[in-house]
């Protein structure tokens, strides 16, 4: 059947159809009250109580969430995650970083680390669709890891790496809120909010640890040419007075801390992890039992219960995403390089795990449809 001719039936449909892996979902009861905080703060100085307020509302969240260990401190800027990669290379790294590099976004991470200030970082590859880890390494002195690599759907334990005064890092811009984190295993857990915290792009937030802070604060103090909008020190100062340096995408904090408050309200990281971990089972699962699909990653212990890659055998996955799109069911296309015949879902804490089994569904029903 040509694929412009299916029609799932409503019954078989995810009630809401956003599985990108982000920009991804964000709640309608997240924009209801957006639109409800009316003229209060959209709108006005971010240098006020209204916008101040929502700093720190989200600042205090995220330290309940994770239950953030004496002095660590929650730091945000403008420009997400690529932007903090350049302001750690900037304001954390001495000398040296190593990066696990195992997908696009660890690579990208090399790229930053790579910048002429610094020695050439030293990079442990790994295949696409398996991890690559951290070891210990004399001259290193920042340890960089992806979290969750959500080029590929793989996903990797939080674990400093012991080496003296050396940093470990974690990018969790897709594992935030949905994997497990112990903050006393990293330096610096960064992340952007349009993934796990249900927002929109455009800011990034470290969760930084008190050797994090006095590690930027001894670079500042250095003669290492730092541009403005990528001093890690004048984000610190910023977020301790719940600022930014520069304006910051207010809706976007908004949307991130109604998702933290709810988060908090029911259970915090335990049961946003097991929520995540049931969505995830139920594509890994039926996955596992289809004749045309089984999971991308093979190794159980690496899937991500974050971001699910599920390839296809015998049956163009392009035209299954095409099809659910054409139903109201969207992203669920795989990360455009890694060039595989794959569906990407993401099972954040804002996807229903009732709409994953759904979406289960509505795919057997395209394949069958799609083969006669
Ligand atoms: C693991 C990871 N790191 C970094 C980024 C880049 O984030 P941003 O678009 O906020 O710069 C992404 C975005 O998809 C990501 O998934």
């Amino acid at each position: 059947m040509a694929s412009h001719d299916i029609t799932i039936p409503d019954e078989l449909k995810p009630a809401d159809g956003r599985f990108g892996s982000g920009p991804s979902k964000v709640p309608d009861t997240a924009m209801a009250a957006l639109s409800a905080s009316g003229h209060d703060i959209m709108g006005t100085s971010h240098r006020k109580p209204a916008v101040k307020g929502q700093v720190k509302r989200l600042q205090e969240g995220l330290a309940e969430f994770f239950s953030l260990p004496d002095g660590y401190e929650v730091v945000l800027g403008v420009g997400g995650t690529t932007a903090f990669w350049d302001v750690v290379s900037y304001g954390l790294v001495r000398e040296q970083a190593q990066a696990a590099a195992f997908g696009e976004f660890g690579n990208k991470f090399v790229k930053a680390v790579s910048a002429p200030h610094l020695r050439a970082p030293s990079v442990r590859e790994g295949e696409p669709g398996n991890a690559a880890y951290l070891e210990a390494e004399a001259g290193v002195d920042v340890y960089g890891t992806t979290h969750n690599e959500t080029s590929t759907g793989v996903a990797v334990p939080v674990q400093r790496v012991p080496d003296g005064d050396a940093l470990t890092i974690h990018d969790a811009t897709s594992a935030v809120a949905g994997l497990p984190v112990d903050m006393n295993e990293t330096d610096c857990y960064y992340f952007a909010p349009q993934k796990g915290l249900a927002s929109d792009g455009g800011l990034w937030i470290a969760v930084m640890s008190p050797a994090a802070l006095e590690r930027t604060a001894e670079i500042k103090a250095s003669s290492r040419y730092i541009p403005a909008f990528l001093d890690l020190q004048t984000a610190v100062d910023n977020s301790r007075k719940n600022q930014t340096y520069n304006t910051p995408a207010v809706a976007t904090l908004i949307l991130a801390a109604e998702q933290i408050d709810r988060l908090n309200a029911t259970g915090g990281l335990e049961q946003a992890v097991k929520r995540c971990a049931t969505s995830a089972e139920t594509i890994y699962s039926w996955a596992e039992a289809s004749r045309v699909a089984q999971p991308y990653v093979t190794d159980p212990d690496l899937r991500s219960s974050v971001v699910t890659t599920v390839d296809f055998d015998g049956v163009d996955a392009a035209d299954i995403a095409q099809v659910l799109r054409n139903n109201g069911i969207v992203d669920t296309e795989p990360y455009r390089k890694l060039g595989r015949n794959q569906l990407r879902i993401a099972t954040y804490p804002a996807v229903d795990p009732a709409d994953v089994s759904r979406l289960t569904g509505a795919v057997d029903y395209v394949v069958e449809r799609l083969a006669a």
